[in-house]
């Protein structure tokens, strides 16, 4: 059998583990939930969230991959042969595909969006002050809802993932990872630097950094633990697939803090980048939900500085970046399953999970144009995906990774991953593992019980 994929480095292995946990949740979500939600008191509310459930629920998948060497399917059946817990695995096998397949649209957007700023054409609209929130709100409408030239575009990036995938995880993804995550953080720096110079950023700074805890209530508690999950990418089977791939030496605490607190910066950055540049444009009450944010109101405020294109053309690379890193480090978990399971070759599995995508992805895409008419449950075929997928699956997956890793294993096999085998010193594993048995499975039920409440 071949041998199994390692990264190659720490800094490899990070930069892969960041690269799948920064995406379009950061930012786009991120300063959405922020501005709706009480400013600073909803980004205190989502550290904790991190620190308290993050960091465990990420350590006990980290523990899962890197202790037993297997896709995501294959590490609970090598724990506990014969029994059903592999289906766990087959939930997040299937939850990653089902994202995969309307992700890979959104991405396509980013592409397209960038595309249009290097050729110009996204500024083609009246400019006219009062007349270029509708006049993007109609271009993007436009775009989103037709039926072909959103698919030249999936296409497109699908073959970009194919290509990475198909070299492999050292030299597709580990590569990939190790340029795209440094230009990812310098364009973040930079996008700072510009917005906070910008006259009147101060007034944004403020309503970021002032916290109004009036306005969290038990639904904001859920949003912020829901959003630390997607964020983190949780529950996808995404963690357990990469920590396969960690070397024996790999510091897994360390290196789940490390992720954490960088795709955190991550958010901080939009946060920074977001607020003072609405405030200095007069956007304030701009509605920044999905979409919106990115493809109105950021061309709306390219278009009034200096140098639109070229800021147009940087912030739309930055978001492609993110969106293609993640669509790769979902797409891997089918594909390490695939080659595992059924042993094929990389190329092999490859090919299985990602040419039906051709099809999935449009069928996705057309739900906003020719298909939007046929619902499932009274929705589009994009909007149940994510749904299902986003509120249902994931917290399951999670609920149960959580109980297979603090019940039915035993507690010494997460220790000894968390310590390296007793190499590492310190107390910290007993805390975390008092986490994933008593106190994540209930918190994570919450956002599942409330999410079947609210519909
Ligand atoms: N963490 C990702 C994000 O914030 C979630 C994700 C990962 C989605 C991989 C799709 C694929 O966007």
């Amino acid at each position: 059998m071949a041998k199994k994929a390692t990264f190659s480095s720490k800094i490899g292995l990070v930069a892969a583990t960041v690269g799948s946990a920064v995406g379009l949740g950061n930012i786009w979500r991120f300063p959405a939930e922020t501005q709706t939600n009480g400013g600073a008191a909803f980004l205190f509310l989502y550290i904790l969230c991190l620190i308290i459930l993050g960091v465990p629920v990420m350590l006990a998948e980290f523990s899962l991959g890197r202790g037993t060497q297997s896709d995501a399917v294959s590490a609970f059946s090598k724990l506990k042969p014969h029994s059903p817990w592999w289906i766990t695995g087959g939930l997040a096998v299937l939850a990653s595909y089902l994202i995969l397949c309307f992700y890979m649209v959104v991405a396509g957007w980013t592409f397209e969006y960038l595309w249009q700023s290097i050729t110009g054409d996204l500024y083609a609209v009246n400019l006219a002050k009062d007349g270029m929130d509708a006049s993007f709100h109609a271009k993007m409408e436009e775009y989103i809802c037709s039926d072909l030239s959103p698919l030249i575009n999936i296409y497109v990036l699908i073959a970009v993932n194919i290509v990475v995938l198909l070299c492999g995880v050292q030299k597709g993804i580990e590569r990939l990872s190790n340029i795209a995550m440094p230009i990812l953080f310098i364009l973040l720096l930079v996008f700072c630097g510009v917005s906070l110079s910008l006259p009147n950023s101060f007034e944004g700074v403020k309503f970021f950094l002032t916290p109004d805890f009036s306005k969290i209530t038990p639904s904001v508690v859920v949003n912020a633990l829901g959003q630390a999950f997607f964020s983190l990418s949780l529950g996808m089977g995404i963690l357990v697939t990469y920590s396969s791939y960690f070397p024996k030496d790999t510091k897994l605490t360390k290196t789940a803090f490390t992720v954490s607190l960088l795709d955190l910066l991550v958010a901080v950055l939009m946060g920074f980048i977001i607020f003072p540049a609405i405030s200095s444009f007069g956007l304030g009450n701009a509605e920044l939900r999905g979409s919106t944010l990115v493809f109105v109101t950021l061309p709306e405020i390219f278009a009034q500085m200096q140098g639109t294109q070229l800021w147009s053309v940087l912030f739309f690379l930055l978001l492609f970046v993110a969106a293609l890193t993640s669509t790769i480090s979902i797409a891997e978990v089918s594909i390490a399953w695939i080659q595992d399971r059924f042993k094929k070759s990389r190329m092999v599995a490859t090919l299985i999970v990602m040419l039906p995508l051709f099809l999935f992805s449009s069928l996705c895409s057309l739900s906003f144009g020719s298909l939007n008419s046929f619902k499932i449950w009274g929705m589009t075929i994009f909007d149940f995906l994510d749904t299902v997928s986003t509120n249902i699956f994931l917290p399951t997956v999670s609920i149960l990774t959580c109980i297979f890793m603090g019940w039915v294993v035993k507690n010494d096999f997460f220790k000894k991953e968390l310590t390296n085998n007793g190499m590492l010193k310190g107390n910290g594993y007993n805390l975390t593992i008092a986490i994933v048995k008593y106190l994540a499975p209930p918190l994570i039920l919450l956002i599942l019980v409330s999410f079947f409440l609210k519909l």
